[in-house]
């Protein structure tokens, strides 16, 4: 192999990978060495802005392959029986930051971009099947409240459990995180959910509410409070680690993927409002139709390229899916690309890990910083246009909509008659936890609300979950008053 010379980033040779220019041995650094000007301004701006949420994660390339025929439900390419699509996943916590420790409890990020022959489709959902609050209005105050406080940099358990108890929409999502999917034993042991409901359209026009299930295919144990807290501190980046390692030794991770479909009417008179984003659709009463798989098998060659600057949105979608009436839902369209754009950069869907791989773009954006593909100079760039340029298909208008009418108001949706804050929650604690679950869980609130000092926020989140179970509030105010924890 041929030894190749250091460039400069024009492609200059470098003559010295290792000394300054300087005035004699001992003498002052030159400015106009420009090799180290470079290397020392370059080095300056390595970091982009982390994630303003989960900013800690990692991630690896995969394939989804359709196993069985849901094409009656959408028209979609990436669903149609047979279909193979290379994918990217990327798993992350969402309160800590870049280099926060992978097992502190938290909800994990589950994020799927599939590079589809109809343009890119992201699923950004997380491993639980619903969310803490249902009005994306509210997103940045929750966070802030999980975050750190202002003034001390710190995390504070009275911000979190004033936001919750204040609340009562994050009962279920907070039964979640208290319990064992807030502690995973690893990324490719965890389920993933889409969490909202959205549209799929079928070839006829029909429409069909939708939600996403991952099931995992390895299985093991969730790791306990103190496990996960000796393992914080031995290896922060356990979980990235974990998935690294096994992809790298061909113990390829690989989920099975689900929906549950409702059709279209139905939505109007189900017993929960099947667009709020706290509530599950029991599978009794619709119960999980297998798609295919998804296999990861293949890790990047470069996380800051592939992973770090890889741009999740609910806002990609492709022919066929749609969104839903659910105000987080049309919250999140706006807020990702509006981060990515000042993550990343104006022109972050240009990058490689980004781009689409298997749909060409026809787009008429130009120009911006870091802009650098470009079209023929003879082809028109705005439209309409006599000179042959791309034009839009109305042919797909109205596809994915819904009927909606009626005043501008800032309220809760009109109640279907089973809404509650607390029944779903208290149904996950009683009927899907069993007695040692329930057993982890009381622990895990009870040392939650004993770092809790101010007396009225403690009260409340006793109360909260009195809310959930009235047993389960008993237990944990006896534990609470009891001389340990005070
Ligand atoms: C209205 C509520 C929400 C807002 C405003 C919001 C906003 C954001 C923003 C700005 C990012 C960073 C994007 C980036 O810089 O690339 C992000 C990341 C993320 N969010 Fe949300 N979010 C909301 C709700 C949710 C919900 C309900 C879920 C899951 C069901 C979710 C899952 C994720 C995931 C998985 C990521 C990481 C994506 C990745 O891997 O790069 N978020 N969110």
């Amino acid at each position: 192999m041929t030894q190749e010379n250091t460039t400069s980033q024009t492609g200059t040779p470098v003559v010295s990978d290792a000394h300054s220019l300087t005035t004699g041995p001992d003498g002052v650094v030159a400015l106009h060495d420009r090799y180290l000007v470079e290397k020392l301004a370059q080095f300056a701006r390595e970091r982009i802005p982390e994630r303003i949420v989960h900013a800690k994660g990692g991630g690896a390339f995969g394939e989804f392959v359709v196993t069985e025929d849901v094409s009656r439900f959408t028209k979609a390419a990436v669903f149609q029986p047979g279909a193979k699509t290379e994918t990217l996943q990327r798993f992350s916590s969402v309160a800590g930051e870049q280099g926060s420790p992978d097992t502190w409890r938290d909800v994990r990020g589950f994020s799927v971009k599939f590079y589809t022959t109809e343009g890119n489709y992201d699923i950004v959902g997380n491993n639980t099947p619903v969310f803490f609050i249902r009005d994306g209005i509210k997103f940045p105050d929750f966070i802030h409240s999980q975050k750190r406080l202002p003034g001390s940099g710190l995390r504070d358990a009275d911000m979190q459990w004033d936001f919750w108890s204040l609340s009562p929409e994050t009962a279920h999502q907070v039964t979640y995180l208290m319990g064992d999917r807030g502690l995973p034993r690893s990324w490719r042991e965890m389920p993933g959910y889409g969490s909202h409901t959205y549209q799929w359209i079928n070839a006829a026009g029909e429409r069909f509410w939708v939600k996403y299930h991952f099931k995992n295919q390895q299985h093991a144990p969730a790791i306990g409070n103190a496990e996960a807290e000796i393992i914080a501190g031995a290896d922060a980046d356990y979980y990235r680690r974990d998935l690294y390692e096994a992809i790298e030794a061909g113990n390829f991770p690989k989920w099975d993927v689900y929906v549950q479909v409702m059709p279209y009417e139905e939505a109007k008179t189900y017993r929960f409002n099947p667009f709020d984003l706290t509530k599950v659709w029991p599978h009794s009463d619709y119960p999980l139709i297998k798609v295919g798989t998804h296999t990861l098998n293949r890790n990047p060659e470069n996380f800051f390229a592939q992973i770090e600057q890889a741009a999740f949105s609910p806002a990609n979608t492709v022919p066929g899916i749609g969104l839903s009436p659910d105000k987080m839902l049309m919250a999140r369209v706006f807020s990702y690309p509006d981060a990515q754009r000042y993550r990343v950069g104006t022109n972050y869907a240009e990058i490689p890990v980004n781009a689409p791989h298997a749909a060409p773009v026809h787009s008429y954006t130009q120009d911006g910083q870091g802009r650098h593909g470009f079209k023929p100079a003879s082809a028109p760039d705005y439209a309409p246009n006599s000179f042959g340029g791309p034009v839009a298909d109305p042919a797909a208008a109205g596809e994915g909509s819904w009927e909606t009418d009626g005043p501008l108001v800032r309220t809760a949706a009109i109640l279907h008659s089973e809404d509650s804050d607390f029944g779903q929650a208290g149904t996950l604690y009683r009927d899907v936890y069993d007695d040692a679950a329930k057993a982890r869980f009381l622990e895990t609130i009870t040392g939650a609300i004993s770092g809790v000092q101010n007396d009225g926020i403690r009260e409340r989140a006793i109360q909260y979950w009195t809310n959930v179970d009235a047993n389960l509030g008993a237990q944990l105010r006896a534990n609470l008053e009891a001389p340990a924890a005070a």
